[in-house]
This record gives structure tokens, C-alpha cells and sequence, in this order.
């Protein structure tokens, strides 16, 4: 117990302060580097109840994260996490940054080693080395990311989008006004998953696919939702959680879990098909602004025009909805601001306060909580030698609710993102890397540009006939590998004039 104790010594933010300033002569090793010390097996989750008491049980990791900051100090190491080696945590963003940007020449950023194993072990004949961006790195990675980025990162085509969308987003709103306050409570998150996913898919295959109806649990759009949650969820307990098992490949859990990939897969090469036949059967012929994201990348590379469609049929879900949960909530608790949002949207003028909103109620309510590469190379790092191949977390969560890098910083104020660069608010005299809602540098979220568009015209459309308001206490966050919200949903839509 005594050793135990030894070994979860503090170290705090004035010891750290000192090793930084020696690190102008030479870098500490890494061994120096505070936080917690695996053992075989059960990695450093043993070290961590002490943490876990002081914080709860029930507590997310944004509040495990802040825990482990104020007992270690600035930079933070987590050997053994979950089996996936060591993160070491930089809670200062220029550490972060440093790294971050020494790493774009090839950004690793490891996903699920289940889904890499459905893709390239267990499927490799099918896939054939187009694995996706959530699994690819490297060479793979970067040859996918080419293909796509024009078709899914150009402003100009991702607008072409909007008309579909904003008939997308009426249907979805005359559901809501139908719902009761009960259903609401239960079920919004839902409606918002439905609507997402009706929303990435009319922008992945040109087509509606249905969420909007009253399905039952079979139907393809429901289980595509229902896949979605689990594919996070079942990886996160797998892989991330403690466990006894030396090869969680023996694993009934592992098992499930192809399983949903399995039926992910399946259903969303359903869709893809259909498309394909429709695309048959008018010829390619159609203008590129007419054309589905499908139909542009199956003229450059069918392969990876297949597995960025099913991608996105599974990233662009519970992502786009937790979003949109996080900015109604805000607007709802800041009735100001929500009427400064429908006079700009009645006047019509450019969305620049939604926008504002939107990156204010990011900041606030990141869909996750941190930011991850992994590195290739050696690093010196807040004056500690950081090896080849550690997790290296920018917590941008929490710094993006620090006072020490905004002003109010717990305040929903969407002004700091447009006022002028004399006004204290100003968001310029953050460090840039503070707040990454879609990630950094060429590796960031594919999908950015299709979620902003589908997160603005649908709260341009329900703002213009409809008031939101929250009654009851504030929303809860729990954290899985993405930030969730909690039930219940205490939202009510009333039509305004
Ligand atoms: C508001 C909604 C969304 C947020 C906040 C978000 C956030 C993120 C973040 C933080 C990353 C990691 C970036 C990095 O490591 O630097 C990411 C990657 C990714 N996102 Fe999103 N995302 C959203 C919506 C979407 C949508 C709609 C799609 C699909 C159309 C999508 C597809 C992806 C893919 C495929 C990657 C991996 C990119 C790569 O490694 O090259 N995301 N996203």
C-alpha cells in the first residue's frame, strides 16, 4: 500500500514549472514525465481510482482529465490506457501544437483495432487496401484523403446541397411540433439522429432514404442509427475499459461487435447499390452540381467512392445530432441570442451570429472532448523527451473552458467569435489550437463543411417559425469515445410569429 502510495505521488505544477525551465539545457527522459504507471494486465486503471474517488464515478472525461491536471500539472502521462500503450496529456497548447504540426507530413491518428481488423484482416480480400479514413494511416490514408477532399471539402459544391436539405429539415421540424412533451424528453435525440442521417445520406447517395417515416426497429435507416451507437459504444468498453482478457479477440463482446460492423456494412452497400443502379439507368450525364458525393468519386476510384459513402453513413450520425442538441440547448438558455439568430435569419442576411452560435456552442460542447496523434518520431516536449509512438491528447475541451484562455469562459457568448480585435473578447487572443471541434491540420474532420451546411440550415429553418425553450435542469454530458447527452430533453418548440 505504502509503494502504492510512492508511486501516485503528486507531481505538481511548480515541480513540472522547474523541469521545464531546465529543459532549455537538456530533456528529461521520459520516464520523468508525472502521472500514473501501468502493471501488466490491468494497465493503470488501479492508479486511477484515486482519481476516479475524487471526481465520481459517473464523471466524464472531461472532469477525469481536469482531476489529473491539478494533481500532475501540465503535462501528464497515462501508461497502459485501456491496453493501447501510453497518452501522454499537454495541457498547454503550444506543446501540443508543437507536435501537431511536426506530424502533418503523416498525421496517425489510430481508430477502432476491431474495425481494423473487420477491414483488413478479416475482409482484407474485399477491401483490398482502401481502408477508410477512420482506420487508414500512412500512405493508404493519405492516397483516400486525396481522392476525396475536393468532392467533400469544397465549399462551393457542399452548398450546392442546401435546397435538399432544407426540405430535409421541414419534414423533421413538422415532426417535432407534432411530438408531446414527453416524447420529446424521451426521445429528441433520436428525431435528431433520424434527421441527421436522412440528411448525410440525401448528400452521400442523392436520394431520401426514409428516416423520416414512422419505421419500424428493422428497417434499414433504424439500423444504420442503431449501428452507428453501437460501433462506438461496444469498442469503447472493449478497448478502452479494463479488462482480464489477454486476447480480447476471444471475446463474446468482440464477437457482437463484428457483428454490427458486419450489418453496417450490409446495409449501407444496400443503399449504395440502389444508387449505383439509379446512376445506370439515368447515365452519367448530369451536371456535377446534380451529382450525389457517391456519383462524383465512383468516376475517380469506385472503391473508395464505396467506403466513403459507408463512412459516411456511419460518421456523419450521432456527430451532426449531438451538435445540433448542443446548439438548440444554447440558443434555448440564451433567448438573446436566439432572437438576434431570427432577426438575422427574417432580414435576410449572411448567417454571421449563427455562425458564431455554431462555433460558440462547440467550444462549449465539443462532440469530443480531445484531440489525438500519435507520434513517429521522437519529440521534446515542455522540456521532457516524448518517444515514437505515444498518444499524444491536446485536452481541448477543458482548455476551451478555461478562464486562463477565454474571458467568461463558461459563458455561451457567440459575439467573441466577430467582435473587433480591440474588444477583450476577442477570440484571435486565444492560441489557435485551443479549440479544435473538427480536429487539425490536413487530418481534420472530412466531413466538416456537410455538417456546418446541415447544422445551419436546419436551425435557419426551425428559428424562423419556431421559439426554443429549455425547462428544466441543465443538460447533462457523459462521455463514451464522443461526448453524449443525457436524457431527459426538457426542450419545447412553440411556433412564433
Ligand atoms: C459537427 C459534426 C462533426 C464534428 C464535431 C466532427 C469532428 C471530427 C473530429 C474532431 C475528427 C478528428 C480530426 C483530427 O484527428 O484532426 C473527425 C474526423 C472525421 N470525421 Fe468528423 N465530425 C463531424 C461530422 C462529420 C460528418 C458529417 C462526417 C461525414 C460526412 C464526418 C466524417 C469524419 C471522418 C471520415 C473523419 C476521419 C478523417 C481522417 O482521418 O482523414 N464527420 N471528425
Amino acid at each position: 500500500m505504502k509503494l502504492v502510495r510512492i508511486l501516485i505521488q503528486p507531481f505538481g505544477a511548480l515541480r513540472s514549472q522547474c523541469f521545464r525551465e531546465l529543459s532549455t539545457q537538456a530533456p528529461r527522459p521520459f520516464k520523468d514525465v508525472p502521472g500514473l504507471a501501468a502493471l501488466p494486465i490491468i494497465g493503470s486503471w488501479h492508479r486511477f481510482l484515486p482519481i476516479l474517488a475524487s471526481v465520481g464515478m459517473q464523471a466524464n472525461f472531461f472532469k477525469i482529465l481536469s482531476a489529473m491536471r491539478k494533481k500532475y500539472g501540465p503535462i501528464v502521462k497515462w501508461e497502459g490506457f485501456g491496453g493501447r500503450g501510453t497518452m501522454v496529456i499537454c495541457f498547454n497548447p503550444k506543446d501540443f501544437d508543437q507536435v501537431y504540426r511536426a506530424e502533418e507530413t503523416n498525421p496517425l491518428r489510430p481508430g477502432f483495432v476491431s474495425l481494423e481488423y473487420f477491414r483488413e484482416v478479416l475482409h482484407k480480400e474485399k477491401f483490398q487496401g482502401v481502408y477508410g479514413l477512420t482506420t487508414a494511416q500512412g500512405d493508404q490514408w493519405r492516397d483516400f484523403r486525396t481522392k476525396v477532399n475536393p468532392a467533400l471539402l469544397k465549399i462551393k459544391m457542399v452548398q450546392l446541397y442546401a435546397p435538399g436539405l432544407e426540405e430535409i429539415a421541414e419534414d423533421s421540424i413538422a415532426r417535432l411540433l407534432k411530438m408531446t412533451p414527453k416524447e420529446i424528453s424521451q426521445d429528441f435525440y433520436e428525431e435528431a439522429t433520424k434527421w441527421s442521417l436522412e440528411s448525410v445520406a440525401l448528400i452521400a447517395l442523392g436520394s431520401r432514404i426514409g428516416c423520416l417515416e414512422n419505421n419500424p426497429a428493422d428497417h434499414p435507416s433504424q439500423q444504420l442509427i442503431y449501428c452507428a451507437r453501437k460501433a462506438l459504444d461496444l469498442p469503447f468498453i472493449l478497448e478502452l475499459m479494463p479488462t482480464l482478457w489477454k486476447d480480447k479477440t476471444k471475446t463474446a463482446l468482440f464477437k457482437k461487435i463484428l457483428d454490427i460492423y458486419d450489418l453496417q456494412w450490409k446495409v449501407s452497400e444496400e443503399f449504395i447499390d440502389q444508387t449505383k443502379k439509379r446512376i445506370k439507368e439515368r447515365g452519367h450525364d448530369i451536371p456535377e452540381e446534380d451529382q450525389s458525393i457517391l456519383e462524383k468519386l465512383l468516376a475517380i476510384d469506385e472503391k473508395v467512392a464505396v467506403m466513403m459513402a459507408n463512412e459516411m453513413l456511419m460518421a456523419g450520425i450521432d456527430t451532426v445530432a449531438f451538435s445540433l442538441t448542443g446548439i438548440l440547448y444554447q440558443l434555448a438558455m440564451n433567448p438573446g441570442a436566439q432572437d438576434k439568430v431570427r432577426e438575422e435569419i427574417r432580414q435576410g442576411k449572411s448567417a454571421r451570429y449563427l455562425k458564431a452560435c455554431l462555433k460558440e456552442s462547440l467550444r462549449l460542447a465539443p462532440v469530443v472532448s480531445a484531440n489525438l496523434r500519435v507520434t513517429s518520431k521522437d519529440h521534446v516536449v515542455g522540456g521532457y523527451l516524448i518517444p515514437k509512438g505515444v498518444s499524444l491528447v491536446a485536452p481541448n475541451e477543458i482548455l476551451s473552458k478555461s478562464e486562463e484562455h477565454y474571458p467568461r469562459a463558461t459563458e455561451f457568448l457567440p459575439e467573441r467569435w466577430i467582435v473587433e480585435k480591440s474588444d477583450p473578447l476577442y477570440h484571435g487572443n486565444t492560441h489557435p489550437m485551443v479549440t479544435l471541434p473538427f480536429g487539425f491540420g490536413v487530418r481534420s474532420c472530412i466531413g466538416r463543411r456537410i455538417a456546418e451546411l446541415e447544422l445551419e440550415v436546419f436551425v435557419k429553418k426551425l428559428l424562423d417559425k419556431v421559439r426554443v425553450s429549455w425547462s428544466g435542469p441543465p443538460i447533462q454530458v457523459t462521455t463514451r469515445v464522443m461526448n453524449t447527452y443525457k436524457k431527459p430533453f426538457s426542450f419545447k418548440f412553440e411556433p412564433v410569429n
